[in-house]
């Protein structure tokens, strides 16, 4: 760590002399371009935020938002452009990716085929000098930790996927790094061991009591994991939040179709009463949805929907909230529900997910004129 003031006053220092009251990670107006050819490519352009002390915090993007780049510049492998990067209240944005105390996890998972486990895991720690004896500790600790205990002697080509991930993870996590960053660390994994991993990895998380910086472009992967999570796109945070506030209320279109389906209509403000817009569609077509008071009448707003808010009938409802009339032109069968698309007059196809909790028969078919209902509090303004 440097010497450098901290960024914040009054640091308080635990008895390990860790300060705990700053974020575990901070970045202030960081941008990051890279120079090919001659050109300057922009691959982060402004970034503040603030992960805090063992936090389970997740970038998510589509390829080339600039979530590797983010992570390389916590580890120090990237240096960036303007603004600065804080570890624990430190300005470390000039000290060297040895002297931060992080490590990072990368997709391939490098292990050294030649050692076994028992190796694998203690070779940082002998390469440090590490007494024998204290090695030995915390290498069985970790080691039971990621579940592998009396795998020591296997070596990388008698192990499945997901053991060598945990190898990797026990490799890292026995240095007792402040974070752990890891950059799609179980992309190379199949869907089910995936899955397991993502359970597995949230529990050594709450055991080891660490901040982890996840990457994924796995939207589900980093809902079902994360306390918060950055949504990225072009280099910029979209939105950030929890994963509740991300799916439930997405502040962008953007955010809004990337994680989840989501249905997005526009449509002028016909009225707005109690706090409810009413966008009129045609006689008995509307869209009710909470808006705030500085949303007049007129204005054209976007309004999304989540399929699975949406009730399918086949005969006019009398319902107070949005009704919209469709023609059915896909009926797909997932087993836990069942998908349908509606083609509607707002031009916009919607997709509704029917859950199968009642009888054995679709509510309807391909071809067939439904009608499409939700609640007002289901649907809500995009950035307004
Ligand atoms: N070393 C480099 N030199 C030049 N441009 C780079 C370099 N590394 C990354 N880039 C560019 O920077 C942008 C961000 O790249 P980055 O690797 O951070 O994306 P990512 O979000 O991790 O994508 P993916 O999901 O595909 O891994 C991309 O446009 C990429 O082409
Ligand atoms: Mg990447």
């Amino acid at each position: 760590m440097t010497t450098s003031a901290p960024h914040h006053a009054v640091p308080a220092s635990s008895a390990a002399g860790r300060r705990t009251d700053h974020p575990a990670i901070e970045f202030v107006g960081v941008c990051k371009d890279y120079l090919t050819h001659g050109e300057a490519v922009p691959a982060v352009k402004s970034l503040d935020l603030a992960i805090a002390q063992g936090e389970f915090f997740s970038l998510l993007g589509p390829s080339g938002c600039g979530k590797t780049t983010t992570m390389r510049m916590i580890a120090g492998f990237e240096a960036p452009t303007a603004g600065k990067v804080f570890l624990d209240g430190q300005d470390v944005t000039g000290v060297a990716a040895n002297k931060r105390d992080v490590n990072m996890v990368f997709q391939s998972y490098a292990l050294f085929p030649h050692l076994n486990v028992l190796q694998n895991v203690s070779f940082g720690l002998e390469r440090k000098k590490v007494g024998k004896a204290e090695i030995a500790r915390r290498v069985g600790e970790i080691l039971e930790i990621v579940s592998l205990t009396g795998m020591e002697k296997r070596y990388q080509k008698e192990m499945s996927g997901g053991q060598q991930q945990r190898v990797a993870l026990a490799r890292a996590l026995v240095n007792h790094p402040r974070a752990l960053l890891l950059d799609e660390p179980l992309g190379a994994l199949d869907l089910k061991l995936r899955q397991q991993m993502q359970i597995e990895l949230k529990r050594i998380q709450r055991e080891v009591g660490i901040t982890f910086v996840y990457v994924t472009h796995d939207q589900g992967e980093a809902l079902t994991m994360s306390d918060r999570i950055a949504v990225m796109n072009a280099g910029l945070i979209e939105q950030l939040g929890t994963p509740r506030e991300i799916y439930e209320r997405p502040a962008t279109r953007f955010v809004a179709g990337f994680i989840g389906t989501s249905n997005i209509v526009a449509a002028p403000v016909s009225r707005v009463e109690g706090g409810l817009a009413v966008l009129d569609l045609g006689p008995e077509e509307r869209i009710v949805v909470p808006v705030p008071a500085s949303v007049p009448a007129g204005r054209e707003i976007e309004v999304s929907v989540r399929p699975e808010k949406i009730d399918l009938h086949r005969t006019a409802p009398q319902a107070a909230g949005s009704v919209l009339a469709g023609t059915v032109t896909e009926v797909v069968y997932h087993g836990t529900s069942t998908n349908y698309t509606v083609s509607t007059s707002t031009g916009s196809d919607f997709v509704v997910f029917d859950q199968n909790a009642h009888d054995a028969e679709d509510v309807a078919s391909r071809g067939e004129r439904v009608f499409l209902t939700w609640a007002p509090q289901h649907s809500y303004p995009i950035g307004v």
